[in-house]
């Protein structure tokens, strides 16, 4: 197993992958990796479901995605979303002491306004995924392509619930070089000085 450091220089965004199917127990890992991530309040919106081989699949490919060829040749699928209940104050799915923030009823364009919010939090839970993937020798690649309603209308998940993304999963086929980033003096704004 990478350490933490490890994983975070060795991760890639993986779009081809081997056939064989990835191992429950190592599925399991990564979605405890996504059940411990932070988030606001300790709201924990994020909502998974994993799509391996099968109809269901060709279904999501078809009708949610721009067809992408990532998520064609990946034997897992995860579709990451929200349950935006749990952004509903005082509601069961929402967090202990949640009266100071949140919306005051059910209603779906109310909860829109917490969309942005429910995305954060799923994306650091994704994260975590894609660290604890490529710690266990898996490959991940984050498709943010998707075509959210229609997944959602794939999957017969309810209007309090949100498709974010889609998080292809397995053993890769490839071994590319690490992509450029910014250096550290674009990114670093030193102190007492401001941005042009
Ligand atoms: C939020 C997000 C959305 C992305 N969406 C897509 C996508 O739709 N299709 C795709 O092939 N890659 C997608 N990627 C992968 C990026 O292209 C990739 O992370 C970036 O080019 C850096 O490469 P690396 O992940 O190998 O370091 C996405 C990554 C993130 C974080």
């Amino acid at each position: 197993m990478l350490t933490v450091k490890e994983a975070i220089e060795k991760r890639r965004s993986i779009r081809s992958f081997k056939p064989d199917p990835v191992p429950d127990a190592l599925l399991h890992q990564i979605m405890e990796a996504a059940r411990l991530a932070p988030s606001g309040s300790n709201r924990q919106p994020w909502r998974f479901q994993i799509i391996k081989e099968g109809s269901l699949k060709q279904q999501f490919m078809k009708e949610a995605t721009f067809g992408q060829a990532v998520l064609a040749n990946a034997p897992v699928i995860i579709i990451c979303g929200s349950e935006m209940l749990t952004f509903v104050k005082r509601h069961k799915l929402a967090p202990p002491n949640s009266e100071y923030y949140g919306a005051e009823t059910e209603d779906p364009e109310e909860l829109k306004k917490f969309i942005p919010d429910a995305n954060m939090y799923d994306a650091i839970a994704i994260t975590h995924m894609t660290l604890m993937a490529t710690a266990l020798g898996l490959g991940t690649c984050w498709v943010q392509s998707i075509k959210p309603g229609a997944a959602a209308k794939v999957l017969g998940w309810p209007r309090h619930m949100t498709v974010f993304t889609a998080l292809a999963l397995g053993y890769p086929a490839e071994d590319p070089p690490a992509r450029d980033r910014s250096s550290m003096e674009t990114i670093l704004i030193k102190e007492g000085q401001k941005p042009v």
